[in-house]
């Protein structure tokens, strides 16, 4: 991969296939209109300026303002003295700070968008499958049927996991939890595939990028079933990606293990709703430790590390202990009471960017109502939509923007399906590796990219002598 080149501005080609430079689209909504996108994406005149006066000096600097930003670099100019270190900015937690350029996902968080390249998550989650958008986001484009066709016959050819990692897995405690040992295993796989280090060969990533989006279903399966002490299941091949890995953790002694059509349907729509969310924690970790030029196994087990906690993709397993806590709809009005006096938070609610609703949760709550049609209905239903009226009346929840999120309704479908809550993060992860992974790509083609070194104000000791043990005290 030659950096800054032409070639490398152009989206990734799949494996097998040449593509010609992709532009992005600006696609209509589901509601047939035009989502406008701000000068941020579109572009904005060189000639826009910020002027910024040094108070301290009284100095005036002219600093550019590009697609609605400025560099946090150009403020290194304004200095109080000659051997001042220059201005920084401080934004803990990356509440304002633009960390890439990105074309793959877009949230309008004000409004409740969320486009994949420009597609609207509505229109791929009634639509589309999550091999072809798993395609759409690491490529850029949807497939064309040749194109789809040849991506689902590579994926399907390496979903098979080496003997030597079914042992690995074999040697986890009975009861480890699956997102310890998925993560684990994700890791444990850059030394089976040590070529994955060459991540400079652009041919060498695709080939990662396939492995990693065939095996983690095979990889959490295996998770479950040693879990649950049941063997282990072979692929097979003859099903969709997300039949197979149905057919992986739940066969037990039928010849072929059958999906019902509306579950599996539904696993798939979760998948795309799961499929990338832009920088969130996880895919920050995935640039961060990629940044370095690890292999791509190293970094995702890293971005599955953060998915894990319960403010990120384990909040849908903290939503099912959460419901379950509160046990019964006349239990509720307490809880809230504790919640608004801070002693823990609405689990499944609020998000650092949707400040209207999540529009992934609107989704998930029609899906539902499919799962349960099948399942029934799922006994913590009645708890969860109780909690959410309440919520969406109240006045603290109301004046903060807390609004259901994704992982709110999906937990009670993920149990309804006959998961276990540990395995929820895993589920959450499968999907969001193909966004790690065009993530991951997209940030070893951008010339700007360098290692991720954040700076710090240092509020510590000044220099001092060291004191010899027998005089502390
Ligand atoms: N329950 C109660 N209060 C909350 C909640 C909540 N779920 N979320 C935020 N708040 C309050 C928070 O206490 C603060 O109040 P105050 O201004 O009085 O101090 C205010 O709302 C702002 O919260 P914040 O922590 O500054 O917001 P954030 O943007 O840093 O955090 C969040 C976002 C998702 C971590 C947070 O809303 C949260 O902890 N939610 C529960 C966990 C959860 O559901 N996570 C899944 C997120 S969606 C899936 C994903 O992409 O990871």
């Amino acid at each position: 991969m030659a950096r800054g080149s032409q070639q490398a501005q152009q989206a990734m080609t799949p494996m097998n296939e040449t593509t010609s430079e992709r532009t992005m689209q600006m696609s209509a909504a589901s509601s047939g209109t035009a989502t406008s996108l701000p000068d941020r994406t579109a572009g904005t005149p060189a000639t826009e300026s910020l002027t910024i006066i040094d108070n301290r000096t009284g100095k005036q600097y002219d600093v550019p303002i590009s697609q609605g930003t400025v560099r946090a670099t150009d403020l290194r100019q304004i200095k109080a003295s000659a051997d001042d270190f220059g201005l920084m900015t401080y934004d803990p937690a990356f509440q304002n700070t633009a960390a890439c350029r990105s074309r793959i996902s877009y949230i309008d968080g004000d409004k409740g968008v969320l486009l994949y390249r420009g597609y609207p998550i509505e229109q791929l989650a009634e639509q589309s499958t999550f091999l072809e958008t798993a395609y759409l986001i690491l490529f850029g484009e949807l497939p064309t049927a040749v194109e789809l066709e040849s991506w689902t016959r590579d994926i399907t050819l390496h979903t098979m996991l080496h003997e030597n990692i079914k042992k690995l897995m074999e040697g986890f405690q009975y009861d480890a939890h699956p997102m310890g040992v998925f993560l684990s295993t994700v890791g444990a796989l850059s030394t089976t595939y040590p070529d994955a280090k060459r991540i400079q060969d652009e041919e060498n990533r695709r080939l990662q990028i396939l492995r990693l989006i065939a095996k983690v279903p095979s990889i959490a399966a295996y998770a479950y079933r040693h879990s649950i002490g049941r063997p282990y299941i072979y692929p097979d091949n003859s099903l969709s990606f997300t039949g197979n890995f149905l057919n992986m953790l739940f066969r037990m002694t039928e010849v072929q293990y059958r999906p019902h059509p509306i579950l599996e349907r539904a696993l798939d729509v979760l998948f795309i709703l799961h499929a990338d969310h832009e920088q969130n924690c996880s895919t920050s970790v995935m640039r961060g430790i990629g940044s370095a030029h690890g292999d791509p196994y190293s970094s995702l087990a890293g971005a599955a590390a953060a998915l894990y906690g319960p403010l990120h993709g384990g909040a849908n397993e903290a939503v099912l202990h959460m419901l379950k806590e509160i046990g019964s709809v006349k239990n509720i009005p307490d809880f809230i009471t504790r919640v608004k006096k801070g002693e823990g938070r609405l689990m499944g609610f609020g998000h650092r960017v949707y400040k209207s609703y999540d529009p992934r949760a609107r989704i998930i709550k029609q899906t539902a109502d499919l799962v349960f049609s099948v399942t029934g209905r799922n006994p913590f239903l009645d708890i969860a939509l109780e909690l959410e009226r309440i919520a969406l009346e109240d006045e603290y929840f109301v004046s903060r923007k807390l609004y259901p999120n994704v992982d709110f309704y999906s937990g009670l479908i993920y149990q309804a399906m006959g998961f276990k809550v540990d395995m929820f993060p895993v589920l959450f992860a499968i999907p969001r590796t193909a966004g790690w992974l065009a993530q991951w790509d997209e940030m070893l083609r951008d010339p700007d990219q360098k290692i991720a070194r954040p700076r710090q104000i240092y509020v510590g000791e000044a220099r001092r002598d060291y004191v010899p043990r027998e005089k502390r005290r």
